[in-house]
């Protein structure tokens, strides 16, 4: 059944604006907002007088924070600006791709990756809470080095209201004023506070037995606390012999590409991933474990827009991502799978891990013309896709 256009008009009294995701997709389903944008925005309002300077926004999904602040900016009083700090490269590629669809100038410079130095003194910081709690935890403990009294929104959707919210913001703010809801979200005003803010125990380390390394895993990256089980089948699969250049596709930590490093020395690997934390956390690990070996980072949307090492590989190897934002969704999953059919080397193979039911095997069978099964167990398949088919 053909789903109607996705929504692309967002209207609040801040701001009129044209808003679409990142990477724009055929048929998209999801809108490039929520009503916990349009609860933070109408939050913000709410404030002001209060709200004199330029605002940090954390999180926000396709800009529609952003976007809208800077669109009711006030240039003599916030100087026009506003800061947007956050995980998710695609989220910023949303933001800027979303500016210039409607005209708007955002600096570079106001973008901050997630360990990189925040303004100090914002005059509001609004927070979407993500879907990690330890992202967020990670964001709040950082809070502390602002001017005391400086208020912090933050907005969530009813149906994505992470277990402990409250308490974990308590430990980190001090008192709070939970909000009214609307717009199916919920909200509360909290502010800087006088005294010293808790340091969140972030990165993790994360054991790897077989390997003797204790990884460094950054707030908020796939598998905080243990190596996914998954990820422990997919390792063993790992080949030997490898003689091309090798790229771990959604590298998280970067566990599966430093094991095909380990096995294939002097080949070359590429670290993809779409989190910033990730690549950091895979980058750490390689120079802390293996770093004799060649690596690259590749931050960005799967392999589009690879920028240094290779091009074009021997080995693919992906544990793919089957959600995007809250919802389950394979179209990351195929994407990947079809930009992997283009940038394999004549010869080369595409290997990924997926639980069973979710018959990764026919989607590989469009773009490959073989794909056979090389290991698993009762919950999960390790295929081997090859010979990719012409586009
Ligand atoms: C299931 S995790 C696998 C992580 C790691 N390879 C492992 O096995 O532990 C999937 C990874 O894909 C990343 N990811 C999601 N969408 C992506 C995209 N469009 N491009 C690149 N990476 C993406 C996620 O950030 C996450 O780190």
């Amino acid at each position: 059944m053909t789903q109607p256009p996705v929504d692309t008009r967002f209207e609040h009294p801040l701001a009129r604006l044209t808003l679409r995701r990142y990477p724009r997709l055929r048929n998209e389903t999801l809108r490039a907002w929520d009503g916990a944008d349009l609860y933070l925005l109408d939050e913000y309002s709410n404030l002001g007088a209060a709200a004199s300077g330029a605002p940090l926004v954390l999180n926000d999904q396709c800009g529609a924070l952003a976007l809208s602040l800077r669109a009711a900016s006030r240039p003599e009083q916030d100087g026009g600006d506003v800061y947007s700090s956050g995980d998710s490269w695609l989220a910023r590629a949303a933001l800027q791709a979303n500016a210039r669809d409607n005209e708007m100038d955002l600096p570079d410079d106001r973008w901050r990756w997630p360990l990189e130095a925040w303004p100090e003194t914002p005059s509001v910081v609004l927070i979407r809470v993500p879907k990690q709690m330890a992202l967020l935890e990670a964001q709040l403990s950082r809070l502390g080095s602002m001017a005391p009294g400086t208020p912090v929104l933050l907005a969530w959707m009813d149906k994505h209201l992470p277990g402990g919210l409250v308490d974990r913001v308590r430990h980190y703010l001090g008192p709070l004023t939970l909000l009214r809801g609307r717009h199916k979200a919920h909200g509360l005003r909290a502010e800087v506070p006088a005294h010293p803010v808790p340091k969140a125990s972030y990165p993790t380390r994360v054991a790897v037995r077989e390997q003797d390394w204790s990884l460094t895993v950054h707030a908020g990256v796939f598998a905080q606390q243990q190596l996914d089980i998954g990820a422990r089948l997919f390792m063993a699969s790992v080949p030997r012999g490898v003689t091309g250049p090798i790229a771990d596709l959604g590298c998280g930590n970067g566990v599966i590409g430093m094991t095909a490093a380990q096995r294939n020395p002097g080949v070359p690997v590429t670290f993809c991933d779409e989190s910033w934390l990730a690549v950091e956390s895979a980058r750490d690990n390689m120079q802390r474990y293996l770093p004799e070996e060649t690596a690259h980072f590749h931050l960005g949307n799967g392999l589009s827009g690879l920028a240094e090492g290779p091009e074009r590989f021997a080995l693919i190897l992906l544990n793919p991502p089957f959600h995007r934002g809250h919802a389950v969704d394979d179209r990351v999953a195929r994407m990947l799978f079809r930009q992997a059919a283009q940038r394999l080397l004549p010869g080369g193979v595409l290997q990924v891990i997926g639980n069973r039911h979710l018959r990764y095997d026919s989607i590989l069978q469009r773009h490959f013309a073989q794909v056979r099964q090389i290991g698993g167990d009762s919950r999960f398949v390790i295929l081997a896709a090859s010979d990719p088919k012409p586009v």
